[in-house]
């Protein structure tokens, strides 16, 4: 264990307020890509072709594209990560408020953890006029049984992924519950995320800002890297664990 980890973990243990920030390099140990890495997601889809606006244009082309990569990131056998563990350990412990998670694979609940969606859940479908949702496998078999695009059972409207696609704001709720959470912090931990997509990345800031403890635990430099308290470069399932250790038996 790196003395970083040790100082950080002693940060995490001493600290009234501390929120977890997520994204896809925590689900990367589930078998789920994220996007910016080799070999990631945008290596394999061009991310216009997730813009609101092609769904709204055509959502049938864009369900008949997209159902193949739904089925790979979210159905199956997905499971939680020890990453996912730490954080949900670390919560029922009375060390964690939250997880703010761009993430729409519903790991973190799944682990236990109580979550601020910031970019809505894979597992769900929202109809496009009355709001209503759905689990992803009725649109699934709508589609498997030739219904292009899937419709709401209960207002015959479109379904559509309950995920934010590029073009799309952001749930208002929980994007204040997240600025909320941030402001309030006295330690965040960023972890397996690049923090390039707004509004989202900007919640390191705010947190900061705040007079929040800065943590980072990353694979890769983020733009944050430089000015956080902590900058651990590492596996956040070796890393959160780590951390979760010393906490809980300090
Ligand atoms: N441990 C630590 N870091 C990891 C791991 C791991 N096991 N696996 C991957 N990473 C890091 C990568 O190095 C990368 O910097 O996680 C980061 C993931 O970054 P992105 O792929 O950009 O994912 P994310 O930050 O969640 O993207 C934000 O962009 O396309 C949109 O809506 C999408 O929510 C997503 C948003």
């Amino acid at each position: 264990m790196t003395d970083e980890i040790s100082a950080l973990a002693e940060a995490v243990r001493g600290a009234d307020s501390v929120v977890a920030f997520t994204g896809a390099g925590v689900s990367t140990a589930s078998g789920i890509p994220d996007f910016r890495s080799e070999g990631g997601i945008w290596d394999r889809y061009d991310p216009s072709e997730f813009h609101y606006n092609k769904f709204r244009a055509d959502p049938a082309a864009f369900w008949e594209k997209r159902i193949e990569l739904y089925e790979e990131l979210f159905s199956g056998d997905i499971a939680p990560n020890p990453a996912h563990d730490a954080l949900a350990a670390l919560e029922s412990a009375g060390h964690l408020e939250t997880v703010i998670t761009q993430n729409v694979d519903g790991l973190h609940e799944t682990a236990g953890s109580s979550t601020v969606e910031l970019h809505g859940n894979g597992q769900r479908v929202a109809c496009e006029s009355c709001d209503g949702k759905e689990p992803l496998e009725l649109a699934e078999g709508q589609i498997a049984d030739g219904q292009l695009p899937p419709e709401c059972p209960s207002c015959g409207g479109v379904l559509k992924p309950d995920t934010v696609l590029f073009g799309e704001q952001l749930p208002r709720v929980a994007l204040q519950r997240a600025k909320q959470y941030a402001q309030n912090a006295d330690v965040f931990l960023a972890v397996g995320s690049s923090l390039t997509v707004e509004p989202a990345a900007s919640l390191p800031q705010i947190a900061e800002r705040g007079g929040a403890t800065l943590a980072i635990v990353n694979l890769e430099e983020t733009p944050v890297s430089e000015t956080a308290a902590f900058d651990i470069r590492g596996d956040v399932t070796a890393v959160l664990p780590e951390i979760q250790a010393v906490v809980e038996t300090s």
